[in-house]
């Protein structure tokens, strides 16, 4: 597997070797890699000729400095995983300096109200740090695709609209979310949950579930007093957010209408850990 670390080595290889025939996949990463990533990657490798996985823990979506310093770094790990996948993939793995040179700051972004709820409202900035880091990477590798998981869904479609605004020529693609056995989605952060947290935090996507049976032919007030009511019974997990949005805007709803999507969005708290997930009400 080839490793790059500078933008001009890794643009410059892939110049010499993309053709109209070779269309180009990418998946973004912050290393810390599991299932969920290589389902990304897998689905990449299917409908490109050439892939390329980033790993960068980027500084600038922190909010929360000791976050970033718990952030697991296992480049030896990640590259065992993606090297199972294929012996093809590029890897581009860039230090702090090459992607901000010297101010480690973010652009701003107007992501037209997409930034300013659930993630956006609790961690001030973290959305100008993704799209900078983004579409930086993007610039860099220009590929035809590039793929995200479902879990960081806000992300997602921070990220279509990134493309739009910025005329970027690529098209974004979900991937579904992958889960543990118990349902528990899966993530670089649950390698900090013991085993019983980890078993704990299934009641997440449990209560997810029940939460899209009632949406059926509940009020939102009812399914949402419900909710947070099995959070407040639980002795581990706290409850951040829980938030039923229209799945275009993100705004909260508070009644459904007629042809709409809508998604159920939490974030929990389980000793320190930050944990977040959704799923689709219909
Ligand atoms: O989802 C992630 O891992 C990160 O937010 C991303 C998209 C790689 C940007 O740093």
């Amino acid at each position: 597997m080839l490793v790059f670390q500078t933008k001009n080595e890794l643009k410059s290889y892939l110049n010499s070797i993309k053709s109209d025939a070779k269309k180009v996949g990418m998946v973004p990463t912050m290393g810390a890699l599991h299932q969920g990533h290589a389902s990304l990657v897998a689905r990449a490798i299917s409908e490109n000729e050439i892939t390329v996985v980033s790993i960068f823990v980027n500084p600038t979506q922190f909010n929360n400095q000791e976050d970033l310093l718990k952030y697991p770094q296992t480049f030896e790990k990640d590259s065992e995983l993606l090297e199972l996948l294929s012996k093809d993939i590029i890897i581009f793995a860039p230090s702090v300096g090459e992607m901000y040179s010297t101010e480690v700051t973010s652009k701003k972004y107007d992501f037209q109200g997409l930034d300013k709820v659930m993630e956006g409202a609790f961690r001030e900035g973290h959305f100008d740090g993704v799209g900078t880091i983004v579409e930086s990477l993007l610039l860099t590798v220009a590929p035809d695709k590039a793929y995200f998981g479902e879990k960081d869904f806000q992300q997602l479609q921070i990220i279509k609209k990134l493309v739009a605004l910025q005329n970027i020529p690529v098209e974004i693609i979900g991937c579904p979310i992958l889960r543990e056995p118990n349902g528990l989605a899966m993530s670089s952060r649950n390698e900090r949950l013991n085993r019983e947290l980890r078993r704990e935090a299934g009641f997440i996507y449990e209560t997810l579930k029940t939460i899209s049976t009632k949406f059926a032919d509940q009020s939102i007030e009812s399914i949402m007093e419900w909710a947070t009511a099995q959070f407040q019974a639980h002795p581990q997990l706290r409850l951040e957010y829980l938030q039923i949005s229209d799945e275009e805007t993100l705004n909260p709803i508070g009644s459904k209408k007629e042809n709409k999507k809508y998604r159920a969005f939490i974030a929990v708290f389980a000793d320190g850990v930050r944990l977040i997930d959704n799923i689709a009400l219909n």
